[in-house]
């Protein structure tokens, strides 16, 4: 007897913590019986501002519950073993792939100090700042995170991991409960340690198997960037 309560205490308050975390996911059926005193009480992390909920690039689908946003740099970038100079950088263009397949609403992390123009300059910031854990400061309105189901992050690889900026999007908003699918474009490294990364700095979320192009080869991967990202739509 003293097994099965201290089970049954158990199985109640591990369903309540996961009910109390996942409470404003819409696809949470309320089986609750009992709520655990004091978590009943605890309040969802503010919201955003409303007017974020969009980014300047939304695909004007306004009841969509998809979001995909994305780090992505032009300018000088790594290419097959030179250098080739982007108006568009290359997560930018695979953003847009899934956006538009999807009908997502897309959010652009904007730094408030640009990356160097010059790749080398670049690699040697991107490099400092991950010695220095840093979390650079977004300029643009963090996004109201809570009307969306499914997130996609997407980034270009760098040095082997997400560009900290990326960290900075993660610990900003909170994307506990859904489900989020990491996507990178790279000079060979393929998603490198992003997924596992993800997992770690966006606490709580799902985060499902990511997908990977090189970023030469994005403008010819349309097709079966789409075909991946499908089965991520929402019923
Ligand atoms: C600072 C910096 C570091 C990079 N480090 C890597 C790396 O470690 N592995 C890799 O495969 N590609 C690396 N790259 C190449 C980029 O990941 C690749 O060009 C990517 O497609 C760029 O995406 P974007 O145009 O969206 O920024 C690096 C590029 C930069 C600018």
């Amino acid at each position: 007897m003293t097994q099965d309560m201290s089970r049954r205490a158990f199985c109640v308050a591990a369903a309540s913590t996961l009910l109390a975390a996942c409470g404003n996911n819409a696809q949470t059926e309320s089986t609750q019986e009992e709520p655990v005193e004091g978590e009943a009480e605890t309040s969802e992390p503010q919201k955003e501002e409303p007017e974020a909920t969009s980014a300047d690039q939304a695909s004007g689908t306004t009841t969509s519950k998809v979001l995909v946003a994305y780090y992505s740099r032009a300018d000088e970038n790594y290419a097959d073993g030179g250098k080739e100079w982007l108006e568009i950088g290359h997560t930018k263009v695979m953003a847009g792939y899934i956006a538009e397949a999807l009908g997502a609403d897309q959010y652009e992390i904007v730094p408030v100090e640009l990356y160097p123009e010059g790749y080398d300059d670049c690699c040697d910031v991107a490099l400092a700042e991950q010695h220095d854990d840093a979390r650079p400061a977004i300029a643009n309105a963090l996004p109201d995170v809570s009307a969306y189901d499914l997130v996609f992050i997407g980034c270009p690889i760098w040095w082997g991991e997400e560009p900290m900026i990326v960290r900075t999007f993660l610990e900003g908003v909170d994307l506990s409960c859904k489900v989020v699918v990491p996507f990178t474009t790279h000079g060979g490294s393929g998603l490198g340690s992003v997924p596992r990364n993800v997992a770690s700095f966006a606490a709580g979320a799902d985060v499902r198997d990511g997908y990977a192009v090189s970023g030469t080869a994005v403008d010819g991967a349309h097709d079966e960037v789409v075909d991946w990202a499908k089965q991520f739509a929402l019923a």
